[in-house]
């Protein structure tokens, strides 16, 4: 799993919320960690079933169209999360997946070297993590930002002396740049479009993988027909916190600290694209 960031159970038979929560518990940190919303259409209205739709009736529409990963309003974030296609549609419409430790190969050194030296301030929490991380288990570095609930990134100094936030377009190339690296990841063997059969079961790591919802899987149920997805999320186990001094937590709701440069907090935070849909 750490090697890979990704798995693919498949089944004949039908996989019900207790099984496909069972089975989220073999990874990671051993048990849930669930902070979303319960839909009413979730069955025995159970808490760690995150129910996703794309009709309303059935589940929560819209989440997560651009690349992320999940909890990253939680300090140690979540060390897995899991994905029961319950009802795939009729014409497809699934999760695309990139490895961010080969997105991070694929940079070029100098976005290498000065990558490292950004964290970014979750726009909901103002929990601070780094960019670029070495992976607790498999020790590949890898990149790591949500383009959906991020309100600012922090650039230490490349002597490591002194800080300073990125300014808006900075940090809007920066975002353009990351959705790029991981984009090409399609044409470049580190990136999938993902396409569940009835019954399949994903598991990630969410410390490799960055994932979004294909743009399809937001088509109405009427165009594409009706899909109904349930996710799993898995408590983290490891500090996923910026090195060298920087707080894991700053309060992205308050004054900007820097005077200058992005400090947006709530909502989607910074938005890096007026014409692409962003929802958590
Ligand atoms: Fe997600």
């Amino acid at each position: 799993m750490a090697g890979r960031g990704f798995l693919v159970f498949k089944s004949e038979r039908e996989i019900d919320a207790e099984d496909f929560l069972r089975a989220s518990c073999w990874w990671g940190g051993r048990e849930l960690h669930s902070t979303h919303g319960v839909h009413p259409a979730t069955p025995g209205g159970n808490r760690h079933i995150f129910r996703l739709s794309n009709d309303q009736r059935h589940g929560i529409p819209g989440v997560g169209p651009q690349w992320h990963n999940d909890g990253s309003f939680v300090p140690e974030t979540f060390s897995h999360s899991g994905y029961h296609i319950v009802r795939p549609a009729e014409k497809g419409g699934g999760t695309h997946f990139a490895h961010q430790a080969g997105a991070y190969d694929a940079l070029p050194v100098e976005l290498k070297e000065s990558w490292s030296r950004l964290y970014s301030v979750n726009s909901s929490s103002g929990v601070v993590h780094p960019l670029v991380h070495e992976h607790p288990i498999s020790g590949c570095k890898c990149i790591w930002l949500h383009l959906g609930m991020t309100g600012a990134v922090i650039e230490k100094a490349p002597d490591g002396e002194g800080i300073r936030l990125l300014a808006a377009e900075e940090l809007r190339q920066l975002c353009r740049w990351y959705n790029a690296v991981l984009n090409a990841g399609f044409n470049h063997g580190y990136a999938i479009a993902f396409e569940y059969r009835r019954n399949d079961c994903v598991f990630i790591d969410n410390l490799a993988v960055a994932h979004r919802a294909a743009p399809e899987a937001h088509a109405s149920a009427q165009e594409q027909g009706l899909r109904i997805m349930h996710r799993s999320t898995v408590r983290g186990t490891h500090r996923f916190a910026p090195d060298g001094g920087l707080p894991i937590q700053l309060d992205i709701h308050g004054p900007n600290p820097a005077g200058a440069g992005v400090w947006q907090g709530g909502g989607v935070g910074f938005r890096w694209d007026e014409a692409v849909p962003m929802q958590n």
